[in-house]
């Protein structure tokens, strides 16, 4: 424990932290920044004052390294140490050293903007550079003037550019904590596999008969080729012949594992074992397990895109950076020499890579985050003008802007209304903040609390819905509700509806396909909410929570129609001579409905006219997914409103009047611009492969 390189430091640390208000930290993985930082500031009388508060950009981080922590200082977890996560409070007034991710601390400064409750807030984690940790960074800038005297502000990262973060704070001091890292060989491979998954799976049964022991730890891009490897590999070692080798513990490491099973990896193998560890990239810098002397890398990584002017969003797999490439390598070496296997070319990492990630502002939906610093109402912070580490382009603000004003939520001055104050302090997407202060006025709101809370679980709750295909047959027929012709948002509230009616019965879910586990936090997740609106409601509003007996076509009707208020920017029209929508609001493009999608064709093949989605995702080809079929007469004063807009306005200019601001609607493609490909991994990389090829060729 105490060789942890961090420790040794300790001095040095708290001298810098004496005499400065903002420090950044640098050291790699593994150096105990997450763990130790906030025990060193504890031992050193800093949690006399304030609670210590340390930021993660993930969600399993906080409550992994937070018990980790309550172990090592021997109490229990929730007490003098705890964290809290969106929709999970495992704090109490005793709590000193608090784990929280950077989403529940922007929260926290919507009703107490000083954060006086905290004596030292560090932002870990900064090099992974999410969106909210970016936004932390600026308000920490004016929080630090502000506070002087009684807050320390500590930034930590493994391989951050630290000078760039020291010039954002006034050149802030930076200090390195070198690694005890070894050497660690880097062997490239000739070529691009032709399958990533297959060459990993070879490289690891390589190592596992040729090289001495130490446990192997392989990047993989998500859940399902996780899922797929860890079986194949089982397979494979257990048909390799007994005391011929060593013996072998599969795990595997991702954000959506259960607790327990994410504890496994922490825990040390029985001797003359040797672990494979399959994980995402949440092993590159978030999570280090110890005993890791071999890696493969992929060289991928899946990553969430979103088009501004599409409105689309996109699952990519792309090219890791040369940082993450660095770093995955880097786990090799912790606790002697180690290999790196890298699946590419060294021309491919030289020519091909990144040098760095792009930060999660510049390809994420600013919705949200322009709401959130409106909602601030602080004079010196304005969106427009906001001191960012890494400005989002105008586009994107515009694209958020434009959002927030159809949903109400800023006026046509671009200057934030009543209702967008109270959306603000709702701990879900604006359009769902939106949906449910509808519902309210139209007596819905105990049926879109309950949608509210389905939507925000963060696991997929239906079967069918995981691209595993035997799983979605093995449940098609199961009988659940339809959603009476009306989409996905009523199927869900059907669900739970059903499932209140057998008094929250476990097996109700297991027989039909429902995640229990899933389904007991949104149990939880609409209490949660129900107690929020009431706490917003006092005075304001007058919240109609309590559930009635059956639902009837009203509130169906009514749950629609708040639906269509909340997601005004996101509605699509059906096309007349077409089998498929296009959107309206974006640039225009022609969409399908998912195939997942309760929302089917009519006895004459047709969909509803109009419906609202939650979300515009690029597979093999856009889709809308999770739908509601509205009325005509909803989305005629939506339109309207669309054509009016004003972009110019909106920021703050003073600009002319645009006729249509995002371009005439009914000026279509022609043709499905779209081609169809396979939907699965390896094609995507393939394809990611092509495009890269193409765009090289073209040089
Ligand atoms: O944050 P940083 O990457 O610098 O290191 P850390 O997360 O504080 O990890 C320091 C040590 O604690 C490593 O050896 C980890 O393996 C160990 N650790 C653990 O055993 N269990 C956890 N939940 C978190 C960290
Ligand atoms: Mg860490």
């Amino acid at each position: 424990m105490a060789e942890l390189p961090i420790l040794q430091f300790e001095e040095k640390i708290i001298e810098t932290v004496e005499r400065n208000s903002v420090v950044v930290i640098i050291g790699e993985t593994g150096s105990g920044k997450s763990t130790q930082l906030s025990q060193i500031l504890h031992r050193r009388g800093y949690t006399n004052s304030g609670v210590v508060g340390v930021t993660q950009p993930r969600r399993v981080a906080a409550v992994s390294v937070a018990r980790r922590v309550s172990q090592e200082l021997n109490v229990r977890l929730g007490e003098e140490v705890g964290y809290a996560i969106r929709f999970e409070d495992r704090t109490s007034e005793r709590t000193r050293i608090k784990y929280l991710t950077d989403g529940v601390l922007l929260r926290e400064s919507l009703s107490n903007p000083e954060l006086d409750q905290y004596s030292v807030i560090i932002l870990d984690e900064a090099h992974e550079r999410s969106l909210n940790t970016d936004i932390l960074l600026g308000l920490m800038k004016r929080l630090v003037k502000r506070r002087a005297s009684n807050l320390k502000v500590l930034i930590t990262s493994a391989t951050l550019d630290g000078d760039k973060v020291s010039q954002f704070f006034s050149n802030c001091p930076v200090l390195n904590v070198p690694g005890k890292l070894y050497p660690v060989e880097i062997l490239y491979s000739n070529e691009r596999p032709k399958s990533y998954l297959e060459s990993s799976l070879k490289t690891a049964l390589d190592i596992h008969i040729k090289e001495p022991k130490g446990d192997v730890l392989i990047f993989m891009t998500g859940q399902d080729d996780i899922e797929k490897l860890v079986s194949k590999l089982e397979d494979r070692v257990r048909s390799l012949e007994e005391g011929s080798v060593l013996d072998a513990i599969i795990l595997p490491l991702h954000g959506s594992l259960q607790p327990e099973m994410q504890v496994r990896v922490f825990s040390p193998p029985p001797p003359n074992c040797r672990r494979f560890i399959v994980a995402t990239n949440i092993a590159e810098t978030s999570l280090t397990v110890d005993g890791v002397v071999y890696v493969i890398d992929s060289g991928y990584v899946k990553q969430r895109q979103y088009n501004p002017s599409t409105g689309m969003y996109s699952l990519e797999v792309v090219q890791i950076s040369k940082v993450q490439a660095n770093q995955r390598a880097g786990r090799a070496g912790r606790t002697r020499p180690g290999k790196c296997y890298r699946l590419y070319p060294s021309v491919a990492y030289h020519e091909e890579l990144l040098d760095a990630t792009i930060p999660e502002i510049q390809r994420s939906s600013l919705a949200g985050s322009v709401l959130y610093l409106k909602s601030l109402d602080l004079p010196d912070i304005d969106i427009l003008t906001f001191d960012f580490l890494d400005s989002p382009s105008s586009e994107s603000l515009q694209d958020a802007l434009k959002q927030l004003y159809l949903i109400d939520a800023i006026d046509e001055n671009g200057l934030i209304t009543r209702v967008g104050k109270t959306m603000a302090e709702l701990p879900l997407e604006p359009s769902l903040s939106r949906t449910l202060m509808e519902a309210n006025e139209c007596g819905c709101l105990s049926q879109a609390l309950t949608v509210a809370a389905m939507l925000s679980a963060e696991t997929t709750l239906l079967p069918g819905r995981s691209k595993s295909t035997e799983k979605k047959r093995k449940h098609d027929h199961l009988d659940l509700p339809d959603g009476s012709g009306w989409g996905d948002h009523i199927q869900l509230l059907q669900i739970y509806e059903c499932w209140h009616q057998t008094h929250y019965d476990i097996d109700w879910c297991k027989d039909r396909g429902l995640q229990v586990r899933g389904m007991t936090f949104v149990k939880d997740v609409r209490k949660q909410l129900c107690q929020i609106m009431q706490k917003i409601a006092k005075g304001s509003l007058d919240v109609q929570t309590s559930r009635r007996g059956k639902q009837t076509q009203q509130d169906y009707n009514n749950l629609r129609k708040a639906l269509c208020v909340g997601y005004a920017n996101q509605l699509a029209e059906r096309m007349v001579f077409h089998n498929g929508y296009r959107t309206l609001g974006f640039k225009p493009q022609v969409v399908q409905v998912h195939p997942s999608s309760v929302l089917k064709p009519d006895d004459e093949g047709k969909f509803p006219n109009y419906v609202v989605y939650q979300e515009l995702i690029a597979t093999s080809r856009p889709y809308l997914r999770t739908v509601c079929a509205v009325n005509v007469a909803w989305v005629t004063p939506i339109l309207n409103k669309v054509n009016k807009l004003n972009i110019n306005k909106l920021s703050g200019g003073s600009g002319h009047i645009e006729e249509h601001a995002e371009g005439n609607i009914s000026d279509l493609p022609k043709k499905d611009a779209v081609t169809a490909v396979p939907d699965d991994q390896e094609s995507k990389i393939q394809a990611a492969r092509e495009r890269f090829l193409a765009r090289k060729g073209k040089k």
